[in-house]
């Protein structure tokens, strides 16, 4: 028989694929109202029996599904932090790894997080893999990884993201492009091959004290499943969606 509610929802994320520009000069002639998107959720659910009993084993099933499914940027992460007055700020970084049970990003120690994190070392991470309507979120004390970690990373990067990690002072004001610019080619030419890790650049593992996983649902009635730690372990209730 087919399935025609996963058909509706076809349907309707292939109307979500519009360009950007197409909705905007749809909106600017009024044809859409931003407020009647509307998507309904029926790939799947998550039961307390599905559920893996260890969280880290259940990102990492969700994180081979989103690999599996094709997702566009799967490791793409919000970043939330925490100003020293207390105002919440968030940004995109990229999920590098999960070891020994923690989440890895690598960035500049000396940009606006960095300094964020030296001040308040904890983190939210949100993942979204929306072709699988799925958000997984993850709260957590942040370290930074070991400095033979981030030498490891730092040496699989591509040469010119090595470089850009010299020449770009991360969060801070510069004149104009060409002078960023500039500062590359004075990093090529002192470093034309294998510059070193600079000291301000590295990774951080955000180890978690809670994570929650959703899945979209019909009717707006979604599955949320919350791990919290409890001791050595982990405890888990359902959350009202
Ligand atoms: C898809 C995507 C991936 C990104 N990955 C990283 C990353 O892994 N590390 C990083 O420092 N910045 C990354 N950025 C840039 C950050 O979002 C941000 O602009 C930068 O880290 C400065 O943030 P801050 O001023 O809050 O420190 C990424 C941005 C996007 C859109």
């Amino acid at each position: 028989m087919p399935n025609t509610s996963r058909r509706v929802n076809d349907f309707q994320r292939e109307n979500t694929r519009i360009p950007l520009w197409r909705w905007q000069s749809a909106i600017e002639s009024r044809c859409v109202n931003i407020a009647e998107l509307r998507q309904e959720y029926m790939r799947a659910g998550l039961s307390e029996a599905q559920a893996d009993a260890n969280p880290i084993k259940q990102f990492e099933r969700w994180f081979e599904d989103a690999l599996k499914a094709g997702v566009p940027l799967p490791n793409a992460m919000t970043l939330a932090t925490v100003t020293a007055s207390g105002a919440p700020s968030a940004r995109i970084v990229l999920l590098k790894g999960v070891e020994d049970g923690a989440f890895v990003f690598f960035t500049n120690y000396r940009s606006r997080k960095g300094r964020e994190l030296d001040a308040r070392p904890a983190a939210c991470l949100v993942l979204l893999w929306s072709d699988l309507e799925r958000q997984v979120r993850i709260d957590g004390s942040v370290e930074k990884v070991t400095a033979a970690a981030s030498d490891a990373y730092y040496a699989t990067r591509p040469l010119g993201a090595r470089h850009s990690a010299w020449a770009s002072p991360q969060s801070e004001t510069v004149a104009d492009r060409s002078s960023l610019e500039k500062s590359m080619e004075e990093v090529k030419g002192n470093y034309p091959a294998n510059p070193p890790r600079p000291a301000h650049w590295g990774g951080y593992r955000v180890v978690p004290s809670a994570i929650e996983f959703w899945q979209g649902r019909a009717d707006r009635l979604h599955d949320r499943i919350a791990y919290a730690r409890d001791g050595k372990g982990w405890k888990r209730q359902r959350l009202a969606p």
